[in-house]
């Protein structure tokens, strides 16, 4: 590798300048769209405090290493490694991995950046008020139109799967979830099994055998791969025709029999009782809960239903609108594709300007302008119905809506949160030449990264809460259900609509600049690129690269051949592999390496203005507890230790059966 001269290192203008890009690099859609709903999922108070213990223990130590080791070295990750220890080492394959990791993870960032776009747009445009419009009317139709009993069930309905879905969660989780994901897996196999079973029993004509057999081998074939429907029920139908009177009977016995087989296996049979004895559960609480509304809706005047069953029909057609609104941005992949190459331009139109004049620049009017929109939407939250019941969700530690396994998402989720992982604060911390305040830097990165991941929570849940939404709605929680309450507010809802996308579009750029920057510097570091060069061609590179991804959901994807094969789709494995596995390992390398594999000459020399006791807690830190902590998230994920299992009997799981 040939190094080239470098006439004179980019830097940045001011300390300040520095702790905003970096802090814009942490606060993503990470903390905007991932946290409050891995948060609504695992439960809240206790997730938000162990994510909290998490960022301390795991997340602190290695932002300092980070910047520590790229302010010694002077050299983004490639480079760093070398510069430091004097001579090739194999410790440069972190920076490897960096780089790879910064390629992926940008590609299906964009991608989600670019929904904000134009979600951004959809609001300047106003669109949650067509939708309020439009349902509004419809909705007084619906209850025109329909019978009181007709309303009166539908109201019972809506009520009794309101009150029944946290106890149909916690009896859920009263299971280990691999009993659960078993029992899911056999599930809809075993209900078509029992149904043909009981048709076989009633058969005797040889025609209506050969019909349950082609049927039964057609559903099959369906779960064991969703492709072609239409294909397979003709390829299916003519090996049945093909087959005697005699074979057909003969199959159809096999087939049932190995479908009885499956329960000859005690740990699915256990684990099929096990679910079950769950939903026996779940609908008996159901049907009593249906008794109790039925006698309540009896006593209510037609008015007062009709006024009920108005606001709920309402609520749904809204719902079906930004959900459609929605799927509409993110399963036409040349909408997706568009928006991704102009949030790709933008960013590269920012590193490309370089680091004082492009990324500090950009992130110095951004970052106080999130912060506003943020401390805005959380004050018009405060005056929200939905805000006491929001605080206590994100603050209430109740150990009984947590699973272990949350802790460790909790854990993986401090490294995405805070670009740790794959040396973006390293690049970042290669910028300066400061040798004092790193302890004092790391920790305002990290504190405006939390305090804004905190604040988005206090932002979206009493919004959410007060327009009658689950916090557990998942990946769609920022897209569906915010809009949702947009559309419910009416004529202002366009304004906050307006600032809360335009916040996530902020968010999301001033991250994908970091992460396009340690692409970019590698080029320019080590190949001796000129700064425009190395960014518009990674760019390009990385847009390139974020086709299959905007294409993901799109039915028409040539390539849908990835999600039988990976089981997931193309968008997904890209975010699975990187947050899941190279941000952890990339982690736990730089951690060994700040504490165990780095000359102490250069680690002390960067810390020289601090307290010794501190020193040492970081060291103990970085050296044993951030390591371990990674590695056993790491044999989670491998599935050599399942930690609910473990723990199962002496946490939350009171009924583990067998
Ligand atoms: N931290 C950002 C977020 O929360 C994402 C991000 C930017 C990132 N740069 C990174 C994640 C580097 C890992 C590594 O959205």
């Amino acid at each position: 590798m040939t190094e080239h001269p470098i006439t004179q290192r980019s830097k940045w203008n001011s300390r300040l300048g520095f702790i905003l890009a970096a802090a814009g690099s942490a606060v993503g859609l990470g903390n905007i769209w991932k946290f409050p709903y891995i948060t609504g999922e695992n439960g809240g108070g206790l997730f938000v405090l162990i994510y909290l213990v998490c960022i301390v223990l795991v997340g602190l130590p290695i932002m300092v290493a980070e910047i520590m080791i790229g302010r010694a070295a002077q050299k983004q990750p490639v480079g760093a490694f070398e510069a430091l220890q004097g001579h090739k080492t194999s410790w440069t394959a972190i920076g490897w991995m960096g780089v790879l990791a910064g390629f992926i993870i940008l590609s299906f960032y964009a991608v989600v950046a670019g929904w904000a776009m134009d979600f951004t747009l959809k609001s300047v445009v106003d669109f949650t008020s067509t939708i309020e419009e439009s349902t509004d009317r419809e909705a007084a139709q619906f209850v025109a139109k329909a019978t009181p009993s007709e309303l009166r069930s539908m109201l019972i309905d809506d009520a009794v799967s309101h009150d029944v879905r946290d106890f149909a969660k916690a009896q859920q989780r009263s299971l280990l979830q691999s009993t659960w994901d078993e029992y899911q897996a056999h599930k809809e196999f075993l209900a078509t099994y029992r149904k043909e079973w009981d048709k076989f029993l009633s058969l005797t004509p040889v025609e209506d055998q050969r019909a349950l057999l082609t049927q039964g081998r057609f559903e099959q074939q369906k779960l064991l791969n969703e492709i072609d429907v239409d294909a397979l029920r003709t390829e299916v139908q003519k090996e049945i025709a093909d087959l005697s009177d005699e074979e057909v009977l003969a199959r159809l016995k096999l087939e049932l029999d190995s479908s009885q087989r499956l329960l000859s296996d005690p740990k699915i049979a256990a684990a099929v009782a096990a679910g079950e004895a769950v939903e026996a559960k779940i609908a008996e609480r159901k049907s009593e809960l249906q008794e109790k509304w039925k006698a309540h809706f009896a006593a209510v005047p037609l008015s007062e239903l009709e006024e009920q069953a108005r606001t709920i029909k309402r609520r749904e057609l809204i719902f079906n609108a930004t959900q459609s609104a929605f799927l509409a941005t993110a399963t036409d992949g040349w909408t997706a594709m568009f928006w991704t190459l102009i949030f790709m331009g933008i960013t590269t139109l920012i590193v490309g300007s370089g680091i004082a004049s492009g990324i500090e620049r950009t992130c110095q009017i951004l970052m106080p302008l999130l912060l506003v929109l943020i401390v805005g939407m959380v004050v018009y939250g405060m005056f929200q119905p939905g805000f006491k019941s929001a605080f206590n969700f994100v603050f209430y530690p109740d150990p009984s809506k947590l699973k272990p396994s949350g802790v460790l998402e909790a854990l993986g989720h401090a490294f995405f949160t805070l670009s740790l992982g794959m040396g973006a604060m390293l690049t970042y911390g290669s910028y300066q030449d400061s040798k004092s305040g790193l302890i004092g830097e790391a920790l305002a990165i990290t504190f405006l990264d939390t305090l804004i991941a905190l604040l988005a929570c206090l932002m979206i849940f009493p919004i959410a809460f007060s327009y009658g939404q689950e916090p557990s709605a998942g990946p769609g929680l920022v897209f569906m259900s915010m809009p949702l309450a947009f559309a419910e507010i009416g004529r202002g809802g366009m304004l906050l609509a307006i600032g809360f996308f335009g916040l996530l579009f902020f968010a999301a750029l001033t991250s994908a600049v970091s992460l396009l920057e340690v692409v970019t510097s590698y080029l320019i570091d080590q190949k001796g690129w000129h700064r425009h060069s190395a960014a518009w061609s990674m760019g390009a590179a990385i847009t390139l690269f974020a086709i299959p991804s905007a294409f993901a959901l799109d039915e028409n994807f040539v390539m849908s051949g990835w999600e039988t094969g990976f089981k997931m789709n193309f968008f997904d494995t890209m975010d699975y592999l990187a947050s899941n596995w190279l941000l952890p390992l990339g982690g736990l390398f730089i951690a060994l390496y700040a504490g165990w594999g780095m000359p102490r000459r250069l680690q002390v020399a960067e810390v020289q203005d601090l307290a010794p006791g501190l020193f040492w807690g970081w060291l103990f830190l970085v050296r044993i507890v951030a390591p371990i902590l990674v590695i056993i998230v790491l044999l989670q994920k491998v599935r050599i230790l399942d930690i609910d299992m473990l723990l199962a009997g002496r946490f939350n799981c009171h009924e583990i059966l067998f």
